[in-house]
């Protein structure tokens, strides 16, 4: 992080990957190459500006392991998200952070993981699913399950990762789509309806939620009621935020602050806030 937390680092987009090719949302992932080495850890953020539009918060995307670089990857919105997907390779974005917690990787250590994610919601856990992949970190965690969700075939992300990290031992590797499409031959449904159907140990398992609050939720108890107890299961949150270090109290549920308690949480910790997420 530069000396002062408000200050913006220029980053230069060194590549731009069209992830989606549905016409319901354009999602795009900006490799690039800060001034200075960003050290972050899985679940992490950061402010990114367009000088004379705005600033914007995303999650870290990419191996935390590789310090070369950053991914963000980012959906089109509204105004600094156009702002974005308007630029080109060459071209500068403005980046303050690391911000956040980040997942507990030692605690989870020793256990199983199983990750429930839909569309969007890979990109903040792709971190995580890199950093526990590493040839030397992998025999620190057991085996792996991802249900990875998405509207349509057309709407899922990082899909040229799917066949290397099915390749590690022990992880198992599952799509669904929200409904039937002709040639399609994987899951149709919603990830809560399909995560019993998968053979797991509810007593040693992690479970790893991210997308839309509704998706959070419905898989929390569907996890809980096969077993894996509220502070097993962690989510990552999307409040609007504004400061990212606990000044402006845009990002408040209660008495905490997304951006600085979070936007790792633990299901106990949420069941112990007020419902506002
Ligand atoms: C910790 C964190 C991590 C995030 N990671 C990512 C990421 O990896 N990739 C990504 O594409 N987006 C991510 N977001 C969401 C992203 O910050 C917003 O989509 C972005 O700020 C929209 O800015 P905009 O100016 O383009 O849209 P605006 O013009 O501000 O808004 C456009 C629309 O998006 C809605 N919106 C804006 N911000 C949010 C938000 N935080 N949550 C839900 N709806 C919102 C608005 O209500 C409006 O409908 C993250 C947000 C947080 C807090
Ligand atoms: S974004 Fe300002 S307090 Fe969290």
């Amino acid at each position: 992080m530069s000396m002062n937390p408000y200050l913006p680092i220029p980053a230069r987009i060194e590549e731009i990957i069209q992830e989606t090719t549905s016409d319901s949302q354009d999602v795009k992932t900006y490799r690039l190459k800060p001034k200075t080495v960003i050290d972050f850890m899985p679940g992490q953020f950061v402010e990114c500006s367009v000088p004379g539009v705005g600033e914007s918060t995303f999650g870290f995307a990419s191996n935390p392991l590789v310090k070369d670089g950053i991914e963000l990857t980012i959906k089109r919105t509204g105004r600094v998200t156009q702002a974005i997907h308007m630029l080109s390779a060459g071209d500068t974005l403005w980046i303050r952070g690391p911000f956040g917690n980040g997942f507990p990787v030692d605690f989870f250590e020793g256990h199983d993981l199983f990750f429930v994610v839909g569309g969007l919601g890979l990109a903040p856990l792709r971190p995580l699913i890199e950093y526990v992949l590493d040839k030397n970190n992998r025999d620190k965690y057991g085996k792996i399950n991802m249900m990875i969700a998405a509207r349509t075939p057309k709407d899922f992300i990082f899909t040229y990762d799917y066949d290397r990290w099915a390749s590690c031992r022990d992880v198992h590797i599952y799509q669904t789509i929200d409904a039937a499409v002709p040639g399609w031959d994987k899951f149709v449904g919603f990830p809560n309806n399909l995560i019993k159907d998968i053979e797991f140990d509810g007593q040693n398992t992690i479970g790893l939620i991210c997308g839309p609050p509704i998706m959070i939720k419905l898989n929390a108890a569907a996890f809980k009621s096969l077993g894996i107890a509220t502070d097993r299961i962690y989510t990552t949150l999307e409040m609007r935020m504004t400061c990212g270090l606990g000044k402006c109290g845009k990002c408040n549920i209660g008495h905490r602050y997304v951006c600085l308690d979070g936007p790792v949480f633990s299901m106990k910790e949420l069941d112990e806030m007020p419902g506002e997420y």
